[in-house]
């Protein structure tokens, strides 16, 4: 295999919630707790899990608009994660990330044009308006829009249309990875697959990696070439896409594979049904932190030891006692 696009060892991010009076009782939230993952060049990894199981904040350390708490991050082999923001500055156009929702990070007083102008300006991409000019055209046209949408304001555009403006913003500046964090989530049913569709063709033109972010599993399959099932904070589960829908290991995966309606109704899967909430990253369950929900947990076992991610199968990891 290539050498990878990014790495990262042990990636830990905690953050200090603060309690009782004027806040002077201070608890770690373990947004995200010991994550090892790899892109590759022109590959998709997913990740996927419930809200608030820390997939955002895992794509920010990643690319550095978060300080980790512990770990390391590398990008092309060049470790990255003490870099001070002077010696990140170049390396910022090559790690772009696209948000769920395209609205609020766009500036509603910038003109598409402006938009996208100013990231190439600002990392000294073009050499003068015309150069500049004749680019956003050429972005406008490779993301589906067109010439006359430079003019024009965000709150004119529709929600595929603005993410098609953060896709081409991001674009702008030519990088080799894009955090796609929920990026279609806020869209119309309809218009999701054409951003789909989009990113698969930009990463083929462009042989981009992703780290695609979704909390659902049909996603995230649809477009991944291997997936990370995240837990609160930890990966349970990790597995090339064919592998993770047809062999399925921890129970947390099964139980979100379980919600996702398949084609053929003879080959239903049971459903299973996850009890109970997500339990807050500020009191984790220990041990295996899914145990409460769990319907197969060990009393005496998954209740008081961490399980280890470990190897199962080609390419395939799993973080469960009992999964074999
Ligand atoms: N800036 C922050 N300060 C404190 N807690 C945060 C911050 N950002 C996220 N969190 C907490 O970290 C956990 C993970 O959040 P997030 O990464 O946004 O999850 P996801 O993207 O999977 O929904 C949540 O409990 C959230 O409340
Ligand atoms: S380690 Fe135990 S509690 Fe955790 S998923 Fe496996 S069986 Fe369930
Ligand atoms: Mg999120």
């Amino acid at each position: 295999m290539s050498e990878p696009l990014v790495s990262v060892e042990g990636l830990t991010k905690h953050f200090v919630h603060r309690e009782g009076p004027f806040g002077v009782r201070k608890r770690p939230i373990k947004a995200v707790d010991g994550v090892d993952l790899e892109v590759h060049p022109g590959e998709t990894v997913g990740l996927v899990g419930e809200s608030g199981c820390g997939k955002s904040t895992f794509g920010r350390v990643v690319l550095r608009l978060l300080d980790p708490t512990a770990g390391s991050i590398r990008f092309e082999g060049q470790d990255i994660t003490r870099l001070d923001a002077a010696a990140l500055r170049p390396l910022r156009r090559h790690m772009q990330i696209i948000f769920q929702d395209p609205y609020s990070s766009l500036n509603p007083r910038m003109t598409v044009r402006a938009t996208i102008g100013e990231a190439m300006r600002i990392h000294g991409l073009v050499a003068d308006d015309a150069e500049e000019e004749a680019r956003v055209a050429d972005l406008l046209a490779k993301v589906g829009l067109r010439p006359e949408h430079a003019s024009r304001y965000p709150h004119e555009f529709s929600g595929g249309q603005r993410q098609r403006i953060g896709i081409a913003r991001a674009l702008a500046v030519r990088p080799r990875f894009i955090v796609c964090d929920e990026p279609i989530s806020a869209l119309d049913v309809s218009i999701q697959a054409q951003i789909v569709n989009l990113l698969g063709e930009l990463q083929d033109e462009l042989g981009l990696g992703y780290l695609f972010i979704a909390h659902d599993l049909k996603v995230v399959e649809l477009v991944s070439r291997r997936i990370a099932v995240m837990y609160l904070g930890r990966v349970v589960e990790l597995a090339p896409s064919a592998a993770l829908h047809r062999e399925p290991k921890h129970p947390y995966t099964r139980a979100l594979l379980s919600a996702v309606p398949v084609p053929d109704p003879k080959r239903e899967r049971a459903r299973i049904v996850l009890e109970g909430d997500v339990p807050s990253p500020l009191d984790p369950p220990p041990g295996c932190h899914f145990h409460p929900r769990c319907a197969i947990a060990k009393r005496g076992l998954c209740d008081r030891e961490v399980p280890a991610l470990r190897a199962i199968g080609e390419g395939h990891q799993v973080a469960c006692h009992l999964a074999e």
